[in-house]
């Protein structure tokens, strides 16, 4: 409601305030056309009717003696959303311009790498990646058997050997993968998770000394304020309040960062655990930020 102007918010003071002047607008996601979620495929078609689904759900959340958050197996269709909105960007952009972009991770995959890409969903960019770098081994993980199940669905007939995947708790990983992983890679996992600190814990004992490590997150400033006018910045917060926020809320301790934790808080985070941060920049043709990160 406030970066859309619905809601007018006072950068000075942080308060917030019904909006009475001129700067109120209409929210249209599909204002700013390609390069938005919208343009990329996650149109409100389809995520509006999922996010409706958690609604009755929501309701019992915000109350003050309501469970503290949902659970993935309580969001049924999420994945399907999920897919609507990463799946165009993975198909016509990660092979074609993310990957052509970062001469480091290409030179290691073409060179033959153990690869693991954490809360990997239904699979698909590992599946690419097995295919264009035969040289290299990919792990999928994902907390959700569902997800494995659907990854695994056309590995046989794709003739991938070079590729499996893996239903676990990325906060404890099998103990025989200590320190087996020269690269590992997040999609848009640690905002959704309550204990994304515990999950790069492990991470770290599965990385080798000399890995490195993607995190792409929703792009997103940490100010509020400085999100205001950014239509993607409404669209994200609303997708956040039904789905990343009680999710990453879900039990006691939980750090409920959700999806608009933004670019100073994910640098900080990651250097607070132990990781260099050696880049950061903006997905091609989509609202994402990479962080392209060692172990200090
Ligand atoms: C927003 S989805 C992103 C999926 C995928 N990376 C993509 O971009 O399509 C987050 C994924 O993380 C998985 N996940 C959540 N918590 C997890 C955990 N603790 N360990 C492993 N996977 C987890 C979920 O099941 C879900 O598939």
């Amino acid at each position: 409601m406030t970066t859309a102007y619905i809601v007018d918010l006072d950068p000075v003071t942080e308060r917030y305030h019904r909006s009475t002047n001129a700067s109120r607008r209409q929210l249209s996601i599909r204002d700013n056309g390609s390069g938005t979620m919208a343009g990329q495929g996650a149109d409100c078609s389809v995520g509006i009717p999922i996010i409706s689904e958690v609604f009755n759900k929501m309701l019992e959340v915000v109350k003050k003696d309501g469970p503290r958050g949902l659970t993935f197996s309580m969001t049924p269709n999420y994945h399907e959303f999920n897919d609507s909105y990463g799946l165009p960007w993975f198909n016509h952009y990660f092979l074609q311009e993310f990957i052509p972009s970062q001469p480091e991770i290409k030179a290691r995959l073409e060179s033959g790498i153990r690869m693991l890409d954490v809360g990997c969903g239904r699979g698909a960019a590992m599946k690419m990646l097995a295919q264009s770098f035969p040289n290299s081994h990919f792990v999928g993980l994902d907390i959700d058997q569902c997800n494995v199940d659907w990854a695994y669905k056309d590995v046989a007939t794709l003739g991938l050997k070079n590729l499996e995947y893996v239903c676990a708790d990325a906060s404890a990983m099998p103990n025989d993968w200590t320190s087996t992983f020269d690269y590992v890679f997040f999609f848009n996992l640690l905002h959704d998770t309550p204990r994304p600190d515990l999950i790069i814990d492990d991470v770290k004992r599965v990385m080798k000394k000399d890995g490195i490590m993607s995190v792409i997150e929703l792009y997103a400033e940490s100010k509020h304020a400085d999100n205001l006018g950014d239509p993607n910045a409404s669209f994200i917060y609303t997708d956040s309040l039904f789905y990343c926020l009680p999710m990453s809320n879900n039990h006691p301790g939980s750090m409920a960062l959700g999806a608009m934790w933004g670019k100073d808080s994910i640098k900080k985070f990651l250097e607070g655990k132990g990781f260099k941060v050696k880049a950061v920049s903006t997905l091609p043709m989509m609202p994402q930020l990479h962080f392209l990160s060692e172990l200090m």
